[in-house]
């Protein structure tokens, strides 16, 4: 009897150009697929994406005491927001549970789906901050993150309208406890910012970032950027969602998805 096998493969070659992520699912009756299409495969890109852990220390990740129920379980899916995956959703709402921060900032909101997740979280630990700024250059954006708020009972965030890089209060930024990055992914926004925001964070700030791949094959300007002034300034002190799947063997679509392009990455400041 044939047997139909389901396998992801990474295609290398021309038909390549028709799949945008690379990857494909293939059903063949062949008994084993991974013999015929191993040839097709990049052993190294496999090997990145699956096997690898890319936090540089994994002592700081295991003192940090998370779990993998931090990763399953969380606020409850909004099927609007698709921003982020509910395995990254999950994590930061348990995440800023754990942290407990008082003064956030935040840029940038874009309808206000990441910036509900965040203050869901301190409502359930009833923390009002004693600041939430959120940063969104988009005027129609602005609006719809107030409205959101306002639909989830959320009265403690201040929503600030322009380029966060002329609009955040400086010296508010030097007190915050916890900053989510999630705005223009460019190279250049990612040097302005990392130039004038991070010398300001004090010690033990968390910085969690969005869409900062660390797989070389998807790596954007703004991971690259980023990465580099980890290395350049010996910083060890972080890791990314998709390395949380890795060691708590949680497997799934949003595997596949975070360990590609939106790997949510999670920073502390350590001076
Ligand atoms: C990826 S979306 C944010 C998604 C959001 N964090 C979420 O999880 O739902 C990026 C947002 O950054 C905003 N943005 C881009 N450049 C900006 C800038 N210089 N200052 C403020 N906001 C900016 C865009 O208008 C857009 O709404």
């Amino acid at each position: 009897m044939a047997h139909i096998y389901r396998t992801t493969i990474w295609l290398d070659g021309p038909a390549k150009e028709h799949f945008k992520t690379g990857l494909c699912y293939i059903e063949t009756e062949e008994k084993e697929p991974h013999n015929i299409l191993i040839d097709r495969v990049s052993k190294q890109y496999i090997e990145d994406r699956f096997y690898n852990i890319t936090c540089s220390n994994i002592n700081f990740v295991n003192n940090l005491g998370l779990s993998k129920d931090m990763l399953l379980n969380g606020m409850k899916e909004n099927k609007n927001d698709s921003s982020m995956t509910s395995i990254e959703r999950n994590f930061l709402f348990n995440f800023v549970k754990k942290i407990m921060p008082r003064k956030v900032m935040e840029f940038s909101p874009f309808r206000g789906f990441s910036t509900a997740v965040i203050a869901s979280s301190l409502k359930e630990i009833n923390i009002c901050p004693d600041f939430f700024e959120t940063h969104e250059v988009d005027k129609e954006n602005v609006k719809l993150t107030n409205f959101y708020l306002h639909e989830n009972n959320i009265d403690f965030v201040k929503v600030v309208e322009g380029d966060v890089l002329q609009t955040i209060d400086k010296e508010k930024l030097k007190e915050t406890d916890f900053l989510l990055i999630d705005s223009d992914h460019s190279d250049e926004f990612a040097k302005n910012y990392i130039k004038q925001f991070f010398p300001l964070l004090k010690n033990g700030c968390w910085v969690a970032i969005h869409d900062i791949s660390h797989d070389k094959h998807f790596c954007s300007g703004e991971a690259r950027e980023l990465l580099t002034y980890f290395k350049e300034n010996n910083i060890f002190t972080y890791f990314h969602v998709a390395d949380l799947m890795k060691i708590f063997q949680v497997v799934g679509d949003d595997f596949i998805y975070s360990n590609a392009r939106n790997t949510l990455l999670f920073w502390q400041v350590s001076k």
